[in-house]
């Protein structure tokens, strides 16, 4: 651009100055053409003394002068400065004084003077210097306008190789931006792909680190099962059965006793019920422990007997809706756990008056739901050292289903699951996986987690 914009400058110039030298050879033309009509006419006033030649000579001369001033304004300053406009001065003013001269003469009347010039070949001689300084330099401006032109035609040509070297640097600039944005593109390709490579070695290390914990969840879980039923077996064989002697020689003693030891029976009597207060009790932690009426008397029941015992323990109402439902032992046991953990927070946290335990079946779930009218709290605010609601979720998510608990600080709460229904095949699929996963898992760890029974 600086450079067409540079030649474009000096192009114009030089176009002026093509005009300049143009003009200058058309005014000296002019002038020649001017002092030619002058020195006509003053030949004509001097020879017949006429005066209308004086009229277009004076005109001529005044043009002469105008001429004159428009040559020094617009021909080039070469040909200003040049000795040839110097010399074409000096002749024209010879030539204007000598007419003049001779115009005063003829005024004056003074004939002789004048046939002397007229006669003579002084402005003969005068006119043709005259002429042949006027070709130089007219010779002189056209040698300008050439020079002039050569150069218009190289700054042409300037103009037209700058503009090609222009648009191939352009090309060659485009080119390698073009170069550049692929590279460019291609390394954020391969940076992306880096990426999601990494993503997914950290996404499938994640799901395996996942898939381990439930595992171990599971496994504990499972574990804390297997302990209950073994202490509830131990309290049962074991304390049952030295209840159950103790009660049994308490009533032998009694009955070998004197009908007059009264006292005496009357402490039996209270041995025997504080005995009988001690099995209830022994029956209670048994129940707790491993709710023997889920597999006796079915969930129903069971949630029958739960709730009652709690409304019993705590004085809170408890309303039930419970339909039956066709479900797995360990889905059973699941919903028992839940309402069992969900009566326990209440008993500890709730505050309530009335709590509603409902079951209830569908086509392919089951769904139940344990409601209180509490203070309730924030489930999105729980301390860090309760596990009640954790194990419930994990529970029920174990079983394929879905825990949600709602509640708001003032509003009560409701704790629901939604368990599916699976067939007896799907059911021994997912153990059999369950426990493949399970065998894999022992052999992968360093340290294989011993099962409680063979612990024991
Ligand atoms: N029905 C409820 N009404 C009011 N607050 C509740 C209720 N259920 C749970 N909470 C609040 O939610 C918290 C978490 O309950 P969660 O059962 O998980 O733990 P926890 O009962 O505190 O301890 P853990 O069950 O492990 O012995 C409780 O500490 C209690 O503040
Ligand atoms: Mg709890």
């Amino acid at each position: 651009m600086w450079l067409n914009e540079d030649t474009h400058r000096r192009a114009t110039q030089t176009l002026l100055e093509i005009q300049q030298g143009h003009a200058a050879r058309a005014t000296v033309n002019m002038l020649v053409r001017r002092l030619v009509e002058a020195e006509s006419n003053q030949r004509g006033y001097a020879l017949t003394g006429d005066r209308a030649y004086l009229e277009p000579y004076t005109a001529a001369l005044e043009s002469i002068d105008g001429l004159l001033k428009q040559l020094n304004t617009r021909a080039p300053r070469e040909v200003l400065d040049s000795d040839a406009m110097l010399s074409f001065r000096n002749l024209l003013s010879q030539k204007i004084g000598e007419m003049a001269l001779t115009v005063r003469m003829r005024q004056e009347d003074r004939p002789e003077v004048v046939n002397f010039v007229v006669t003579s070949n002084v402005g003969l001689e005068q006119m043709r210097a005259f002429s042949l300084q006027a070709d130089a330099l007219i010779a002189q401006a056209e040698a300008i306008v050439a020079t002039k032109r050569a150069e218009v035609f190289r700054l042409l040509n300037v103009s037209r190789f700058g503009l090609a070297a222009g648009v191939l640097a352009a090309f060659f600039a485009f080119f390698l931006y073009v170069n550049q944005t692929r590279a460019l593109r291609e390394a954020d390709s391969r940076q992306k792909q880096l990426l999601e490579a990494e993503r997914d070695a950290l996404e499938s290390q994640v799901r395996e680190r996942t898939a381990r914990l439930t595992e171990l969840a599971n496994y504990l879980q499972q574990a804390v099962e297997d302990e209950r039923a073994h202490l509830a077996r131990e309290l049962h064989d074991e304390l049952g059965a030295l209840l159950t002697a103790a009660k049994l020689n308490v009533a032998r003693v009694k009955s070998k006793l004197p009908k007059d030891a009264v006292d005496v029976t009357e402490r039996l009597q209270h041995l025997t019920e504080t005995l009988n207060q001690g099995i209830a009790l022994k029956r209670r932690i048994i129940e707790d422990l491993r709710p023997s009426s889920l597999s006796n008397l079915g969930l129903v029941a069971s949630l029958e007997i739960l709730t009652r015992e709690f409304a019993d323990r705590s004085g809170i109402e408890v309303v039930t809706a419970l339909e039956p439902v066709d479900l797995d032992a360990n889905s059973e046991l699941t919903i028992y756990r839940l309402v069992q953990e969900a009566l326990t927070n209440i008993g500890k946290y709730a505050k309530a008056n009335k709590v509603h335990v409902n079951l209830k079946n569908y086509v392919y779930h089951a769904e139940v739901s344990v409601t209180d009218d509490g203070v309730g709290f924030d489930p999105a605010d729980l301390p860090q050292s309760s596990h009640g609601l954790v194990g419930m979720r994990h529970r029920v998510e174990a079983s394929g289903g879905r825990l949600d608990v709602n509640s708001q600080p003032g509003r009560g709460s409701r704790v629901s699951g939604t368990i599916p229904r699976r067939s007896a095949k799907q059911q021994q699929e997912l153990a059999a996986a369950v426990s493949a996963m399970s065998a894999d898992s022992y052999k992968a760890s360093p340290a294989p987690l011993t099962p409680p029974d063979a612990a024991r």
